[in-house]
């Protein structure tokens, strides 16, 4: 579509430009030279058994790499506490860092380069799942509801949760510290701080869940406090230009919705400008708790104005709408979930324009090593 125009033949150059596919240019982010724009949003997959990185996962980050290309791995946990979901994956233990080693040296060998997100599930999370089968921890001690798909069934049942004291937060903080650690230990080039969906950062940065009265709750300042002093945390430890983080202001996931989130996801990109870090990577306002685009009149735009590092976009993107974000300045870097997921060479579909594979929202999170993983065809099979 890139190619159109040769009427009245413009100067070489205005051609060139003209061609030029805006997800597909160079980018520099921080010390790392990215070829393109296309970025692997982190997936959960739950082929974790016992919450070790299996060696199938070799495969599927592989297939998912292009030389100079970001990946940002699946949720990890940073502790025995951070679980929500059964088989994933870890980094708090020595044979955790091990197992992941092999995959991130494939994805290196291939040019990409690999971030791991690092999670804590707070309250999204049961007794069955914890050490101990002790009560998840939050911010707070309010339950949450059984998550119930469209048919009826269940498919979240959480235990209420144990509020922590203002005394214990060092130690999670801590945790997400040591996490870094081990993520630089096993090879990633550095690490995504988990601070949407709803999970434990998201439950002190929203209104909704955090109803504390002490030094992390109440003002907006007071919330933000616990997900900064991470963020401090773990920059001083791995060098703040290895860390990025994810925020999902505008999103209610997990019964975690702001009744401010503009003023939220501001006050926020400011203040990390602080610690300057590597990139913000922020989740559309449109993207809403069904999981497809949804018409509001929010816009990040404030935010990827307010923060001075790079700025990566996630949330329902296509090729198109992903182009003009970055031709329009909106975003340096696109984030693509599901259909990154079913096609493990997206940036070679987008450079030719070429269809796009299906993806299977049945084999999103079944335990199996292959089926939905790592068997959705490449372009030249399809073709
Ligand atoms: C199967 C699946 C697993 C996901 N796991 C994670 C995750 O581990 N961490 C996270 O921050 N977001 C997760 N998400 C959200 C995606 O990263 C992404 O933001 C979302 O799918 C919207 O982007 P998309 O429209 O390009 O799919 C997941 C989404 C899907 C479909």
């Amino acid at each position: 579509m890139e190619n159109r125009g040769a009427g009245a033949e413009p100067q070489h150059e205005h051609v060139e430009k003209k061609n030029v596919i805006p997800l597909l240019t160079p980018y520099k982010m921080g010390p790392f030279h990215l070829s393109h724009r296309i970025v692997l949003a982190p997936l959960t997959r739950q082929r974790s058994y016992n919450n070790v990185p299996q060696s199938h996962a070799i495969l599927y980050y592989s297939q998912r790499t292009t030389k100079g290309g970001l990946l940002i791995a699946e949720a990890t946990g940073v502790s025995d506490t951070a679980q929500g979901y059964p088989q994933t994956p870890g980094i708090w233990t020595k044979e955790q860092v091990e197992a992941w080693k092999p995959i991130v040296d494939a994805v290196h060998a291939k040019g990409g380069i690999f971030f791991c997100q690092l999670v804590h599930v707070g309250r999204v999370s049961n007794q069955d799942l914890q050490p101990n089968g002790q009560a998840p921890i939050s911010s707070s001690d309010k339950p949450l509801a059984p998550q119930v798909q469209t048919k009826g069934v269940i498919v979240g049942q959480f235990t209420p949760p144990r509020r922590l004291r203002t005394d214990e937060i060092p130690q999670i903080v801590n945790d997400f510290r040591l996490a870094a650690r081990n993520a630089i230990e096993a090879g990633f080039d550095g690490v995504e701080i988990h601070g949407a969906h709803g999970f434990l950062i998201d439950q002190f940065l929203k209104d909704e869940v955090n109803d504390r009265t002490d030094q992390y709750g109440g003002s907006i300042d007071n919330r933000c406090r616990f997900a900064l002093e991470i963020v401090e945390a773990i920059a001083n430890e791995i060098g703040a230009h290895r860390v990025g983080i994810r925020i999902s202001p505008f999103a209610n996931f997990n019964e975690s919705g702001d009744s401010n989130p503009e003023a939220l996801g501001l006050y926020i990109a400011e203040s990390l400008n602080k610690y300057g870090i590597l990139y913000c990577h922020m989740v559309e306002p449109r993207f809403t708790i069904v999981g497809e685009n949804c018409v509001t009149p929010h816009s990040l735009l404030p935010m990827r104005k307010a923060f001075n590092g790079t700025f990566l976009v996630a949330g329902g993107y296509g090729r198109e709408d992903g182009n003009k974000a970055v031709a329009e300045g909106c975003a340096d870097l696109v984030v693509y979930g599901r259909i990154f997921l079913a096609n493990p060479d997206l940036p070679k579909r987008f450079e030719l324009d070429a269809p796009l594979n299906k993806y299977n929202r049945d084999t999103f999170y079944t335990p199996d090593p292959v089926v939905g993983y790592t068997d959705y065809p490449f372009l030249e099979t399809t073709s």
